[in-house]
This record gives structure tokens, C-alpha cells and sequence, in this order.
């Protein structure tokens, strides 16, 4: 694993979005796994102003995200559907039919989960997936607890996670309890994996995620398993973390 340390959630954005510039540039048919939260929306201005400027095209981009709450359509402020809409496609040439997020308008979960594994599978797979972390350790929404060997599949989402996410809604009330999620296995299948941290307030689950014990109770302690990851924090969320200075 390696480790970059950027000074602050701007410098953290900025070499983000520049290892993703360097994806495209170098596969511009790119299949790109991609995360919703608060972490990267400063990655994907970053993209955007790159694409305005003329120095990116996703023509032949095709992205995955990683999970949705399921119950909700994709013009539902609160969806993922709609924050990749908000935050990314609108301002950038990508061809919709290139974009996949799991379906939660789909209620039949057994349906919804399988129609994503397939279509991860006719990707053919993630060249780069970007991640975010939960402070429980969660990864999409790969909760706490989850063998590491599943698809696509429904979560309950966990009490803190609900917490968490409440202040993207008016009370807590409206928060979905329920989402779809890529599960660990695709996500480690993904030849590249990025995991973007900032904040003091993710430095305890940092530590214990890429430097503490491989367990399903810290599902995103799996990716110290995988062949090429980079974690990406600012000094605040890596503070706790022993890095080798060159
Ligand atoms: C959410 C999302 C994750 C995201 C994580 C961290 O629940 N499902 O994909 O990475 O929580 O969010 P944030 O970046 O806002 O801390």
C-alpha cells in the first residue's frame, strides 16, 4: 500500500483528481468505480474544471458507483443518482448509458442486486475505484460484520452510518434505512483502489483500518490485502498513522 500524505482536504482533492486524470489519459475507455459522501465532491470539481479547460474526455468513460439507498428514485435529492448527476455528470461529456448506480426505485433487492453484478460484469471489470471511509470502517456501505466474499447486495444500514448521513437530510427521520451496495469482493476485484481520507475525525478509524488487523469488523481493513492501493489523506486524518518520510 501507499500512502500520500497531502496537507489539507484541498491538496487531498487536488492529487485525487489528478490520479484519475492520469486513468483516463492513459485508458481513455476507463472504467471507473466511483464514490458519493462528502470526500470527493472537491475531486470531482477538480475534474470538472479540468474537462472545462480541455484537457479530459469522458467520451469513453464508463463508471460504476458504489452503492444507493434503496427506496429512493434517481430524481430524489437524497439519491446517489442524483449527486453524481449534481456533482459530476451534468457538467461533463459522459455518455449516460456509460454511468451505472444501483437502482433504488428496484424494490425487489434479490433483482436489483443481481441486474449490478452484471452489469459490473459486461464492464468487464474497475480499472480504478475511488473510495471514501465510513468512521465505522465501512466501505460503499459494506457495513461492519459482512463476509468479505459478497456481490451486490442489500444492507441494514448501522445506527452510526444513519447518524452520519442524517445531515444530508432534513431530520433524521427521512434517512433510508436500507441501501444497495457493491460488495467487498467487486470492489476488490478492481485492479486499482484510491481511498480518499480527510478530517481529524477519521484518523482513529484510519489507523485502525490500514495499520490494525484484518477483520470483517473493519470491512475496509480488507484493502491492506489488495495489490495496488493508495490512500490519500490530509495530516489531520493520517495523524495517527506511521509514515516513512523520504
Ligand atoms: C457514505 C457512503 C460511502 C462514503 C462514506 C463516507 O455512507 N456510502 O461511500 O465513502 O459514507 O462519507 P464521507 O466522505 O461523507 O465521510
Amino acid at each position: 500500500m501507499e500512502i500520500i500524505c497531502g496537507r489539507d482536504y484541498e491538496h487531498v482533492s487536488f492529487k485525487a483528481a489528478n490520479a484519475i486524470v492520469r486513468q483516463i489519459t492513459l485508458k481513455p475507455d476507463s472504467v471507473l468505480g466511483l464514490a458519493t459522501g462528502s470526500t470527493p465532491i472537491r475531486t470531482y470539481e477538480y475534474l470538472v474544471e479540468m474537462y472545462q479547460d480541455g484537457g479530459l474526455n469522458f467520451a469513453n468513460v464508463s463508471t460504476i458507483n458504489l452503492d444507493e439507498y434503496r427506496g429512493l428514485c434517481a430524481e430524489n435529492k437524497h439519491s446517489y443518482h442524483y449527486y453524481m448527476e449534481d456533482k459530476l455528470f451534468s457538467h461533463i461529456n459522459i455518455d449516460r448509458k456509460r454511468t451505472h448506480i444501483p437502482d433504488g426505485a428496484e424494490l425487489d433487492a434479490a433483482k436489483a442486486c443481481a441486474d449490478y453484478d452484471e452489469i459490473i460484469r459486461a464492464c468487464g471489470g474497475i480499472d480504478l475505484q475511488i473510495l471514501g471511509l465510513g468512521h465505522n470502517g465501512h466501505i460503499g456501505f459494506n457495513e461492519p460484520g459482512e463476509v468479505f466474499t459478497k456481490g451486490t447486495h442489500c444492507v441494514k444500514l448501522a445506527q452510526s452510518t444513519i447518524d452520519a448521513n442524517a445531515r444530508f437530510f432534513a431530520n433524521i427521520e427521512e434517512v433510508p434505512k436500507e441501501a444497495y451496495t457493491m460488495g467487498i469482493q467487486s470492489i476488490m476485484q478492481a485492479k486499482k483502489i484510491i481511498v480518499l481520507v480527510s478530517g481529524e475525525d477519521k484518523k482513529d478509524i484510519v489507523k485502525r483500518a490500514f495499520f490494525g488487523a484484518i477483520t470483517p469488523e473493519v470491512p475496509a481493513s480488507v484493502l491492506q490485502l489488495h495489490q495496488d492501493v493508495i490512500l490519500i489523506g490530509d495530516e489531520a486524518a493520517l495523524s495517527e498513522c506511521y509514515i516513512e518520510k523520504d
